[in-house]
């Protein structure tokens, strides 16, 4: 298969030198070639108002579009108090309305994460895995990258100079890339038959 799958990458942190937008960063150099990566920052979506939501501000449509662009999705989750950063739920929760308007519907994806401390963001990893059930998101069970001491696995720069967590980011890409083509497959077979 020569298809090339068109991911978008979205980080749940807004912070200037946040660990997780840098480990998506190089999760985008770290992509097979039959894969593609584009990046939506965050800092431009207002919290949510369901009294809008028919007539979102115009950084959540443009967020909608670029997700319905996209073949999947990757998302790299920063943990805050056990579960995932309001940012990045208020941002799922806008791209989920109006009801039956859900961008997120039937799309592939996979999640990594990083924090500062012992776990990497494994809790939070867990929860978005349950919102996406909500969502109806194909999720990708395996490899799971929890990235965890984050302070140790990136340079001031936010270069990521820990081999081993590049390794697993590369699996990761190169398996939802798959992932992402095996449903496409699919879903033609099912057209057609
Ligand atoms: C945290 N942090 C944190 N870390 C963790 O492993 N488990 C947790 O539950 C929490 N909770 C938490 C709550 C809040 C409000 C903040 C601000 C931080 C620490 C977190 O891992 C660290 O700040 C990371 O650097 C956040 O990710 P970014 O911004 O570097 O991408």
């Amino acid at each position: 298969m020569n298809e090339s799958v068109k991911i978008l990458g979205i980080a749940g942190s807004l912070r200037k030198g946040s660990y997780n937008r840098a480990a998506l960063r190089s999760a985008q150099k770290l992509l097979p070639d039959s894969a593609r990566m584009e990046i939506f920052e965050l800092d431009g979506i207002p919290p949510f108002n369901q009294d809008l939501e028919t007539q979102p501000p115009s950084a959540v449509s443009e967020m909608k579009s670029e997700i319905r662009s996209a073949d999947a999705i990757l998302f790299v989750t920063p943990e805050y108090n056990y579960s995932v950063p309001g940012v990045l739920k208020n941002a799922i929760d806008w791209a989920s309305r109006p009801h039956g308007d859900n961008a997120w519907d039937g799309k592939p994806a996979a999640i990594m994460g990083a924090s500062i401390g012992m776990f990497g963001t494994a809790r939070a990893q867990y929860h978005l895995r349950q919102i996406f059930v909500y969502l109806n998101m194909y999720a990708l069970n395996r490899p799971e990258v929890m990235i965890p001491s984050a302070a140790d696995k990136f340079d001031a720069t936010g270069n990521l100079v820990d081999e081993d967590t590049r390794k697993r980011i590369k699996e990761l890409m190169l398996a939802l890339t798959n992932w992402t083509l095996r449903l496409k497959y699919t879903q033609k077979k099912l057209a057609a038959a």
